[in-house]
């Protein structure tokens, strides 16, 4: 049987990758592939019935590096009709004013190209100044937000309840 989920992530001193790691194990490691898109690139987007899709936030508010090397690779994926989860990583105390923007910025991509965009994570318990990742009422992020800088305590329970939610999302027995 097939992989139905495909987890892509780019991270550049590791913290988004330790999170896939959580999340996979969460979700159940014959569910989801994780793929660092440093090494395999996101070819293999068109594969999977469900997405989730992992980016930290660099140099005030920009895309890490990988994925803004894909960038357009990502413009010209097939992901139309597909359901899709983004997961960000960033330091809401280092950078409260661009926390998480690069999630807003993957998550948007992907809703214009067509996917149905699930995941998405309220903003209580967090404390920071702006974010280009929150819905249009603000009380919530497109998506899960982590801080292992400032919050690292919080991790576990955060992906926890998050993985149950996207499975239910993804209608997908838990
Ligand atoms: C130079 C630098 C710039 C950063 N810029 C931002 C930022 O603009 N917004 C944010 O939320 N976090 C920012 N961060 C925090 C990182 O996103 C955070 O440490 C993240 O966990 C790194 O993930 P990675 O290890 O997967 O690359 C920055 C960190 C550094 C060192």
């Amino acid at each position: 049987m097939s992989c139905p989920i495909g987890l892509f992530y780019g991270s550049t001193t590791g913290n988004t990758e330790s999170v896939a790691e959580l999340i996979a194990e969460r979700v159940g490691f014959d569910q989801v592939h994780r793929i660092d898109i440093a090494a395999d690139g996101l070819e293999s987007v068109a594969e999977y019935e469900h997405l989730i899709l992992g980016i930290p936030t660099w140099d005030f508010g920009e895309l890490q590096e990988d994925w803004d090397d894909l960038w357009q690779v990502l413009e010209a994926a097939e992901v139309q009709g597909k359901t899709c989860a983004v997961f960000g990583l960033g330091d809401q105390i280092g950078y409260g004013e661009w926390f998480v923007d690069a999630m807003g910025l993957l998550h948007n991509r992907m809703k214009e190209k067509g996917a149905k965009m699930v995941g998405y994570w309220s903003t209580e318990g967090y404390d920071f100044e702006e974010s280009k990742a929150l819905t249009a009422d603000g009380k919530q992020f497109v998506g899960l937000a982590i801080d292992e800088d400032c919050q690292h305590g919080e991790t576990q329970e955060r992906v926890e309840k998050w993985c149950a939610q996207v499975l239910s999302e993804f209608g997908m027995a838990d």
